[in-house]
């Protein structure tokens, strides 16, 4: 199989490469954030959760693939950081793809649907468990133009939603449930509560506030990051404002008053947008593979390392390389391929994970490939070992790399923000600094999260990033999203009286 090994090269990245990309994405980030108006987008979030704030709030978490929606208790016990939140009510629903070709109003009318159903559930338990509004916060996995933690403008975004960017997300969201309880609502005893949008926020931001409420404070332990590797990917970090591009800055209302001179902000990389490509071509990581999954998505050099990385493109990735391979190497005719392997998007990184990755041996996924990518009738060819074997292979190069790629970004994002940013220390002492992360790849993916976390020992020991950084390690955040749009609006909620919105 040695002709396979050759074949899947361009696909190793080198350690030395790996450095090299974490030192170059370092610069490039830099860069970006001064001089992009798409990427390092300043959100209006200069305050994270301590783990005290306490309340009922309703989250909700728009995702790439779900809607989510449930009430959050904020429990307020920092020393039980286990038990310190608490979920009632939850529902997920998929967001099916019509939903997502529809016009915004009737993909917001079905949210306002959905979150009517969850509020109603509540009430049936207790009538009087609600007042006349409720506090809710809200994630979106997309990139969003904010000004202030309550509003938040669409930017484009990749996903397949049909949404046009400009719409006005709080707008779309109040006036889909107003929808749905003026068309049932005077029926509904008692009332459906109105909605207080409290945070919107992007669903990295989320996740890093939610790890941050249950994590507690810690002794030379930070939590400084937060990291998505689901359908798409994404992540976050604090920066200063002065980093960042001036009309990323102007006008932006933050929910508390700054406590230096330096002020800083929760910063949305959106890293995989275009911006980010240079150091993958300079560095040959990019393959020909990569550019005929580019070529022929929906937003063509769009989100160029989302492509290389994420859930939504992994399964697609594995697919063009095994056809091929079968096709050019093994001189098969297409047709006499199982029909899915002819077929774009039919492979999902879900069933790579589930069957693929998680099936030992060659031997054993051959009868499973027998039922589940079925060669025509017709057709001398059929699943062996050898044939497994190069399906298995694949995907453990293509999932290899994705880790392998998210972990030099994360260490080039952490290397690219000084370090009194990320903590305040002082430059004698050492301190582990805690990315949260979440989505299906981190928290499902056999082996995925190990491998980032490794890679990640290895350059911050190989490019010694900074002093004083004792690990840069990696702790899951389950459902970052939905537990961090309530907890956001616990924060902001929770923030004294006399704390204005700041310009
Ligand atoms: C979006 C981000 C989002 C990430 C993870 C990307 O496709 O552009 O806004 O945070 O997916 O969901």
């Amino acid at each position: 199989m040695g002709g396979l090994e050759n074949f899947l090269d361009p696909l190793a990245v080198q350690d030395d490469t790996l450095c090299q990309l974490a030192v170059d994405l370092s610069k490039t980030y830099r860069n970006l954030a001064l001089t992009s108006t798409d990427q390092f987008l300043a959100t209006p979030v200069n305050v994270l959760p301590h783990g005290r704030e306490r309340g009922k709030f309703l989250a909700i978490d728009v995702g790439g693939s779900n809607l989510r929606v449930a009430f959050i208790d904020l429990l307020g016990d920092s020393r039980d950081h286990l038990h310190n939140i608490s979920r009632s009510y939850e529902k997920s629903w998929s967001i099916e793809e019509h939903l997502k070709f529809d016009q915004a109003h009737d993909l917001f009318r079905w949210i306002g649907d959905c979150i009517a159903a969850v509020i109603r559930a509540c009430l049936s338990d207790d009538k009087d468990a609600l007042g006349s509004e409720i506090p809710i916060g809200i994630t979106f996995s997309f990139p969003m133009l904010q000004r202030s933690i309550t509003e938040a403008t669409l930017m484009p975004m990749g996903k397949g939603f049909a949404i046009s960017k400009d719409a006005n997300l709080a707008e779309l969201l109040l006036a889909g449930y107003a929808h749905t309880t003026a068309a049932n609502g005077h029926d509904s005893n008692p009332p459906l509560p109105k909605l207080k949008i409290t945070a919107i926020t992007n669903d990295t931001v989320a996740t890093l506030a939610s790890l941050s409420y249950s994590a507690g404070i810690k002794p030379n332990t930070r939590v400084v990051m937060g990291l998505i590797v689901g359908t798409g990917t994404n992540a976050t970090i604090p920066m200063e404002l002065r980093h960042l591009h001036e009309s990323k800055r102007s006008g932006i209302k933050m929910p508390a008053p700054s406590e230096s001179d330096e002020a800083s902000t929760i910063v949305n990389t959106e890293w995989t947008i275009k911006g980010t490509a240079g150091p993958l071509h300079d560095l040959g990581i990019v393959t020909r593979w990569d550019v005929a999954l580019d070529a022929a998505c929906e937003a063509p050099g769009f989100q160029p390392f989302e492509y290389m990385t994420s859930g939504r493109y992994l399964g697609e990735l594995v697919r063009l390389i095994v056809v091929d391979w079968f096709v050019n190497v093994e001189r098969t005719k297409p047709d006499d391929l199982p029909p899915a392997l002819n077929q774009r998007n039919s492979i999902s990184t879900v069933w790579l994970s589930r069957v693929v990755a998680k099936t030992p041996s060659p031997d054993k996924l051959v009868s499973v490939l027998q039922q589940d990518l079925q060669p025509p009738a017709t057709s001398s060819w059929s699943w062996t070992h050898e044939h497994a074997y190069v399906l298995k292979k694949t995907t453990e190069t293509v999932s290899l790399r994705s880790s392998k790629l998210i972990a030099a970004a994360t260490v080039g994002l952490m290397g690219c923000v000084a370090r009194k940013t990320l903590s305040g220390l002082p430059p004698e002492e050492t301190e582990d600094l805690v990315v949260a992360c979440t989505g299906g790849l981190f928290l499902q993916y056999p082996g995925f999260f190990r491998t980032c976390q490794d890679c990640i020992d290895d350059l911050v020991g190989e490019l010694n990033i900074k002093q004083g950084v004792r690990r840069v390690k990696l702790q899951e955040a389950p459902d970052g999203g939905i537990i961090g749009a309530g907890v956001l609006a616990g924060t902001v909620w929770n923030l004294p009286n006399d704390v204005a919105m700041q310009s």
